[in-house]
């Protein structure tokens, strides 16, 4: 080996363990605000909210599928991205004081978490993704969920026809938490009533044409204080059905030819 490849093999030595120190520094880096987490959080204590009022829980919901329709069952399955987050102040950190780290991912065993239920629900919901949790320094966590949902809709217009080519259905998702009051947890009016469909998968074989979210507050018979959901209205319809029609000629005539 000459001096000069030697010389090359040296520097990608001390290249790769500079990398690999770069990597343990940056699991050190976080490793303390972790600890400290641990330590601070009680997963059973709500957190208090601003002002010591209720703890504002934010709550969205993107819809990636309508996988299928089930009109004899009433049942419509959806995969859809859920985004919650709420502020613990009791957690922030000062970002100086531990090496500049400004957010961590951490299992959200650790944490409190609000018990948001899905009301119309017709089936256990069902997480895809690995349960993780985000905590910046401000004390914001968020959880971002895909699931899998089965919600109860009327579809009884559908239930002799089944759903027809382009029939528009309208359905919802009601949330909420599932036992704290208003006094105590309430849900962040939504950013915008609209809340658009661009996470929506485009190979479905339904057609997301609109999706709205909309607060409700209500009370129930046996209790003075109040209780609030979300309601996410999303609308839909059945795509066309690809079919070829092939004329006296023997080729695809236009109307075919437009989903070639
Ligand atoms: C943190 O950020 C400040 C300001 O950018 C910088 O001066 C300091 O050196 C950083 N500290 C560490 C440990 O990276
Ligand atoms: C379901 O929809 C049908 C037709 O739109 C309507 O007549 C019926 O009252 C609805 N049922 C419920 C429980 O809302």
């Amino acid at each position: 080996m000459s001096w000069k490849s030697r010389c090359r093999w040296d520097a990608a030595i001390v290249f790769v363990l500079v990398l690999a120190i770069q990597e343990i520094s940056a699991s050190s880096r976080v490793g303390a605000v972790i600890s400290r987490l641990r330590k601070k959080s009680d997963p059973d204590m709500i957190p208090i909210g601003k002002e010591g009022g209720p703890l504002d829980v934010s709550l969205a919901l993107n819809f990636i599928n309508i996988a299928s329709v089930d009109e004899a069952r009433g049942e419509v399955e959806i995969l859809a991205w859920q985004v919650m987050s709420w502020r613990n102040k009791d957690l922030a950190w000062w970002p100086p004081e531990f090496l500049n780290v400004t957010s961590v991912s951490i299992h959200p065993k650790y944490l409190w978490t609000p018990d948001i239920t899905i009301f119309n629900n017709a089936r256990a919901m069902e997480e895809i993704t690995p349960p993780i949790a985000t905590v910046d320094s401000d004390g914001t966590v968020t959880l971002l969920p895909s699931l899998r949902i089965r919600v109860l809709c009327n579809l009884s217009d559908m239930t002799l026809n089944g759903i027809r080519e382009e029939e528009i259905t309208i359905c919802d998702v009601r949330m909420g938490s599932w036992t704290y009051s208003a006094d105590i947890l309430t849900l962040a009016e939504p950013e915008s009533r609209n809340l658009g469909t661009s996470s929506y998968f485009q190979g479905s074989q339904f057609d997301l044409l609109d999706v709205q979210a909309k607060k409700n507050v209500f009370h129930y018979s046996c209790c003075a204080e109040p209780y609030e959901d979300l309601k996410f209205f999303f609308t839909f319809s059945r795509k066309p059905r690809v079919q070829a029609w092939f004329g006296d000629d023997g080729l695809l005539n236009e109307k075919s030819r437009a989903y070639v």
